[in-house]
């Protein structure tokens, strides 16, 4: 099957359209434990640019403006999906709404300091365009930060395994290899959203497998970025062991893992990504 741009958008307004007045609260993402990695983020960002004006594209009902509105002086976000956007708070009179696409940003050159996207890059056709509009409208010195994206590496190991037998993997890799088997037949039950539009809004990661962390790195570079930092985080099994051990130990193992990295590539499921300009 031949897809287009086009058709991802469409599928995306119609899926974000549908989730908007349950998103805040069924989005793992909200944890408080998850904003305080977030925020911190942001206050490095806004340490390391010293600039003020922040724009959020794909920015959905408002997690990342909400976090980053008493950081910078002024926050702008960007939505394809009119729904997604009027549940953003905008009482704090600091934050700007523009309904659009991340594509063809509507803004001048160099007009912002600090790029973000949260959970987005993999809603789109392709990425590298809207990392090459980021470039664009961001500043000298400016950054981009996008988090929360799927790691190629570990859903391709994961769809590759998921026909074996059953049986034969630990309840933890059977728990991901569910995930990928049944999250479109629950949103279609729970949503009444056809299994093939949330195929088709989650183009990156259900019809590509998700982000290749090098490819990423490579493309982001001949656009123009100087310094591509990449992230890899959060293990199968991270909150079992949060919960029943401690975040001590959760954290131990991540660091043992993060040693044995690349090797340990295949373990991590999201990427984060912090570009400098
Ligand atoms: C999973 S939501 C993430 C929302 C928000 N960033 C968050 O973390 O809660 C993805 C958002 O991207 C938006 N989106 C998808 N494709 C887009 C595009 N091409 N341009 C602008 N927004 C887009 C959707 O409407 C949706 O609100």
């Amino acid at each position: 099957m031949t897809l287009n741009r086009e058709e991802i958008v469409k599928a995306n307004i119609q899926l974000h359209t549908k989730l908007s007045t349950v998103y805040n609260e069924t989005e793992p993402h909200f944890y408080p434990e998850n904003q305080d990695v977030v925020r911190n983020i942001l206050l490095q960002l806004k340490k390391e640019t010293q600039g003020n004006k922040l724009l959020d594209i794909g920015c959905g009902t408002g997690f990342i403006l909400n976090l980053s509105h008493d950081i910078f002086t002024e926050v702008c976000g960007i939505d394809a999906t009119k729904a997604m956007l009027n549940r953003v708070d905008t009482k704090n009179g600091k934050i700007k709404l523009f309904e659009g696409l991340a594509e063809e940003l509507p803004f001048d050159n160099e007009s912002f300091d600090v790029i973000t996207g949260y959970s987005f890059l993999h809603h789109l056709f392709e990425v590298k365009d809207v990392v090459k509009e980021s470039f664009r409208v961001l500043k000298k010195g400016g950054k981009a930060y996008f988090d929360l994206e799927p790691n190629k590496d570990f859903w391709l190991e994961i769809k590759s395994i998921k026909d074996m037998q059953a049986n034969q993997f630990s309840a933890l890799i059977q728990r991901e290899i569910d995930s990928v088997k049944s999250t479109a037949e629950r949103i279609e039950k729970e949503h009444g959203i056809a299994k093939e539009i949330f195929h088709k809004a989650e183009y990156i990661k259900d019809y590509k497998h998700g982000i290749d962390p090098n490819d990423f790195k490579t493309k982001a570079k001949e656009i123009g970025f100087s310094q591509v930092k990449v992230e890899y985080y959060w293990y199968p099994g991270q909150g079992n062991v949060i919960r029943e051990q401690s975040k001590e130990t959760a954290d131990m193992f991540d660091q043992l893992l993060k040693n044995l990295l690349p090797n340990s590539r295949y373990i991590y499921k999201y990427l984060r990504f912090i570009l400098s300009k």
